[in-house]
């Protein structure tokens, strides 16, 4: 539908265009307003606004579109991320209505609406309430929240609680740790934050977005969304470097042994090294399975499943401790503590 709207609107120009002189206005129906013909070219121009962009968000995971297909296999609990038209229906009417016909990755009129507002604003930034009731407000980092947060409420782990292979956060539970929510939090223990969410501009997007590499393939930064390419091994650690002077890498030296393993190592590989003690003592107490998997069992203690919670939610986060590494440490120490 959108695109036959789109081609008629094309061709509505084109034939403007041929009767020269006549309005030179077409008619949005979308919106319902007036969208200049002339306007096409402040983006649609010989300058290639939209070049680079394009360049890479051919290299995002976004583009490739990979788990698109589980859209209409899982139902309206998978097509709100993960389809195109899923995510538009869910953010202009809180519902989606799979199967949907065309499944699509997430591309450039997923998140702006450039043929209805004639602009490249995005088609949200309001705050996002996360499935906790914390909100997340941090710039045009809100967008991409709507997506990249825990499918699951860290409220609703109790005592004799049931849990199958795929319980926990899901994939993507960036927009949680990175403004210090929903992880477990056990009795007598300070939780502490770092600051990332709010000193970096717009959250996410002033790191997964910034620096734009053209020059080096379109494959980090801008919108491909990526920090690191695994091919070149480039990254953005220029990027820290403005609040870090010493990051010459994202596994810049620690100030502590926070793994207790002995060695002073970067901050990602001790929070790696308290990652692997926390999954030794789950294998042991045979709630996780050697795949990172939960063990399908009812685990009687609430705080053990909240141990287990942790461990997931920051394994699924994947950033090794940089989206909030005091509270990613603070998670993991609690969670080992509770298990010694
Ligand atoms: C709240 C949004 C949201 C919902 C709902 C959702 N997903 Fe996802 N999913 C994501 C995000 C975001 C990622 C990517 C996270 C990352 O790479 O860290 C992802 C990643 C995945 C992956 C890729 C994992 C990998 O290792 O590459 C699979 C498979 C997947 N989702 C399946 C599903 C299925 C099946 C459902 C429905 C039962 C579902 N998702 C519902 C947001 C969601
Ligand atoms: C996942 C969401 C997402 C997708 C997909 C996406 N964009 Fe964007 N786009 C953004 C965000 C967020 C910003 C603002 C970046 C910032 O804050 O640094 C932006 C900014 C832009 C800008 C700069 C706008 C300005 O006013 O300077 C252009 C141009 C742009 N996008 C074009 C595109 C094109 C072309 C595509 C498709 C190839 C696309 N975008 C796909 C999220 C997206
Ligand atoms: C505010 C920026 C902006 C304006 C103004 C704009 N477009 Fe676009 N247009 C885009 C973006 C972004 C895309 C997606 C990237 C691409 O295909 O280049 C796009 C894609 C298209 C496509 C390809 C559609 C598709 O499904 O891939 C057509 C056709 C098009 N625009 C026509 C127009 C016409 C006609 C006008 C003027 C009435 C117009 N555009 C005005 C930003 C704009
Ligand atoms: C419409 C939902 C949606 C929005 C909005 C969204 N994402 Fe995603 N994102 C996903 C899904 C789903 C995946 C996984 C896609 C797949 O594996 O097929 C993903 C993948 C990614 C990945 C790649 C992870 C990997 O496997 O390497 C990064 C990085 C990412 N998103 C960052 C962002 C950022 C930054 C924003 C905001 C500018 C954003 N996303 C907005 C749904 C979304
Ligand atoms: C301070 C900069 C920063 C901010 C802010 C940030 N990230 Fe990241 N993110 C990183 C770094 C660094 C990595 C790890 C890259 C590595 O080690 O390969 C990462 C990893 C990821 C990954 C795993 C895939 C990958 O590219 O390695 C996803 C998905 C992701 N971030 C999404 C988000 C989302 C969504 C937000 C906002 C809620 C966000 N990030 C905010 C820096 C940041
Ligand atoms: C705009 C400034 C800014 C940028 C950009 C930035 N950080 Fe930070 N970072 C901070 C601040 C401020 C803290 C909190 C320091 C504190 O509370 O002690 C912090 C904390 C950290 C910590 C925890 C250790 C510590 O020093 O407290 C790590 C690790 C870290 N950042 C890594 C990164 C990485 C990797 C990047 C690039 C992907 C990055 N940061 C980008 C400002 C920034």
């Amino acid at each position: 539908m959108k695109k036959l709207g789109l081609i008629a609107l094309l061709f509505f120009s084109l034939s403007l265009l041929m009767f020269a002189g006549c309005e030179r206005k077409i008619v949005n129906e979308d919106a319902g307003d007036d969208l200049a013909f002339t306007s096409c070219f402040t983006c649609h121009g010989d300058d290639g606004l939209l070049l680079a962009a394009k360049g890479e968000w051919q290299n995002s995971v976004h583009a490739s579109g990979n788990n698109v297909d589980y859209t209409n296999r899982g139902g309206t609990d998978c097509t709100k991320c993960h389809d195109h038209q899923g995510f538009i229906d869910y953010l202009e009417t809180s519902e989606v209505d799979p199967p949907y016909s065309n499944v699509s990755a997430i591309h450039c009129f997923t998140c702006h609406a450039p043929h209805t507002n004639g602009n490249l604003s995005l088609r949200t930034t309001a705050a996002y309430t996360l499935e906790n009731g914390d909100t997340f407000d941090h710039g045009n980092g809100n967008l991409c929240a709507n997506c990249h947060h825990s499918r699951y409420s860290v409220d609703n782990i109790t005592d004799n609680i049931e849990v199958s292979t795929y319980w926990g956060p899901h994939h993507g539970p960036q927009g949680d740790l990175l403004t210090a929510s929903n992880g477990y939090e056990f009795d007598g223990y300070t939780y502490t934050t770092s600051t990332h969410a709010s000193v970096v501009r717009d959250a996410c997007a002033g790191c997964h977005m910034g620096q734009p590499q053209a020059h080096d393939g379109y494959k980090i930064g801008g919108h491909s969304f990526n920090m690191y390419d695994s091919e070149s091994g480039s990254d953005l650690s220029a990027l820290c470097e403005e609040c870090h002077a010493s990051a010459d890498s994202y596994d810049f030296t620690a100030d502590a042994d926070y793994d207790h393993d002995g060695n002073v190592e970067g901050y990602q590989t001790e929070i790696l090294g308290l990652t692997d003690s926390l999954r030794t003592l789950l294998l042991s107490a045979g709630v996780l399975d050697s795949t990172d998997h939960p063990v399908s069992q009812t685990i009687a203690n609430e705080e053990t499943a909240g141990a287990l919670f942790n461990f997931l939610l920051v394994h699924e986060d994947r950033s090794h401790g940089i989206h909030n590494f005091n509270y990613i440490k603070d998670l993991l120490q609690s969670s080992i503590e509770y298990l010694d």
